[in-house]
């Protein structure tokens, strides 16, 4: 790919304050085809803003006169030891964004001791990023009507060493992301999806009109899944599975009594425009498990504030989707790790300025919503 425009990654990334002036940065790196898939929410968008707009409502209630010297910002997820409560979320072909392409995200979550989810969309084979993130990776599972297809992926995932299966439950079709059904988005020549696109595969989908992406869903995603179905998938990998797309009390309760963990997310507001924010959600889904299950949110997180308030109430850790594609696109997996250190940093700040030293002293009182 030849972005539109050549950022001097490096002398830039060393002068990011924020998150913002990475989101800068990666999207002036990005030529349209790429922009516009990475960036664009559902119809009108309106979940894409909410989800950090909730954020910013909600106020912190600050304790003061504690002793803040040392302030430790480490947690676990499913027992994985994490140097703060921020992982990176599964988003598909990081070869649009650098060469690198899902070498880069994974390098970058092991250096920075996080944790990344792989796409079932990758531009990299598995067992590539499966070696370069050294244990420190989830894989998510798009399920495919070709169920032996989507058995062999879940082996191979597996024995690539991921810890855990990110289910995503909210996407049986694509949401309509209109830039990308207006300007036909595709993956250029040079990429392929090679989990889950061979020529063959390829052949069923049609490709004259709209986002392609949308596209193979509408062809080849399994839209007759359902929590009966589950039992299935759980016969097929031994790993822990994650259920990724919920959004409200009743299903987060049945997630539960599935066995499965689960993960707060409206898709980054790329699925359902007007869903409610991930944010929003947390409080309900918190109730209904009920201890019972590990929480993840992703949507909307920019700020260490705005992970101390997901924390706080009840999340276990917080997931990167776009803020971590900015990253890669600014700079490979320096940019990656900058956006990690820049966001840790700021939830080390934000805990020193609440009173917290340790993850566990983020406690609902901590929040005003
Ligand atoms: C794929 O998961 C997408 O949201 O485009």
């Amino acid at each position: 790919m030849t972005p539109d425009v050549q950022a001097t990654p490096h002398a830039s990334l060393h002068d990011a304050v924020n998150l913002a002036d990475i989101e800068a940065l990666g999207r002036a790196a990005l030529d349209r085809n790429a922009l516009e898939y990475y960036a664009s929410g559902a119809n009108d968008e309106h979940t894409l803003r909410e989800n950090r707009a909730a954020f910013t409502r909600a106020r912190l209630r600050p304790r003061v006169l504690v002793d803040v010297s040392g302030v430790d910002t480490g947690t676990s997820v499913l027992g994985l030891p994490l140097s703060s409560p921020i992982g990176i979320a599964p988003s598909a072909f990081h070869g649009l964004a650098h060469p690198d392409a899902e070498r880069a995200t994974a390098r970058a979550a092991h250096a920075r001791d996080s944790v990344m989810t792989l796409s079932t969309f990758s531009n990299t084979p598995i067992e590539t990023v499966g070696a370069d993130a050294q244990g420190r990776f989830w894989f998510q599972l798009y399920l495919l009507r070709d169920r032996a297809l989507s058995r062999s992926i879940l082996g191979r995932a597996h024995a690539a060493g991921a810890r855990a299966l990110v289910f995503t439950v909210d996407a049986p079709f694509l949401g309509r992301r209109e830039a990308n059904e207006r300007h036909r988005f595709a993956l250029p020549a040079h990429l392929g999806a090679p989990n889950v696109a061979s020529r063959d595969i390829l052949a069923q989908v049609e490709t004259d009109r709209g986002s392609q992406l949308a596209n193979y869903f509408r062809d080849l995603a399994d839209k007759t899944f359902t929590w009966r179905d589950l039992d299935w998938l759980r016969g097929q990998t031994p790993l822990p599975i994650i259920l990724k797309g919920i959004l409200t009390a009743e299903d987060a309760q049945l997630a539960a009594e599935h066995g499965c963990h689960v993960w707060v997310s409206n898709h980054g507001g790329r699925q359902l425009d007007t869903a409610i924010s991930s944010f929003e959600a947390l409080p309900e889904i918190v109730d209904a498990v009920a201890g019972r299950t590990e929480i993840y949110l992703d949507g909307g997180v920019t700020r260490g504030t705005d992970v101390l308030k997901a924390v706080a109430l009840g999340a276990r850790a917080v997931f990167l989707g776009r803020a971590a594609l900015w990253g890669l696109a600014a700079g490979g997996q320096t940019g990656v790790e900058r956006t990690l250190e820049l966001l840790q940093d700021e939830v080390r700040l934000a805990m020193a300025l609440c009173g917290a030293t340790r993850v566990e002293d983020l406690t609902p009182a901590l929040v005003r919503l």
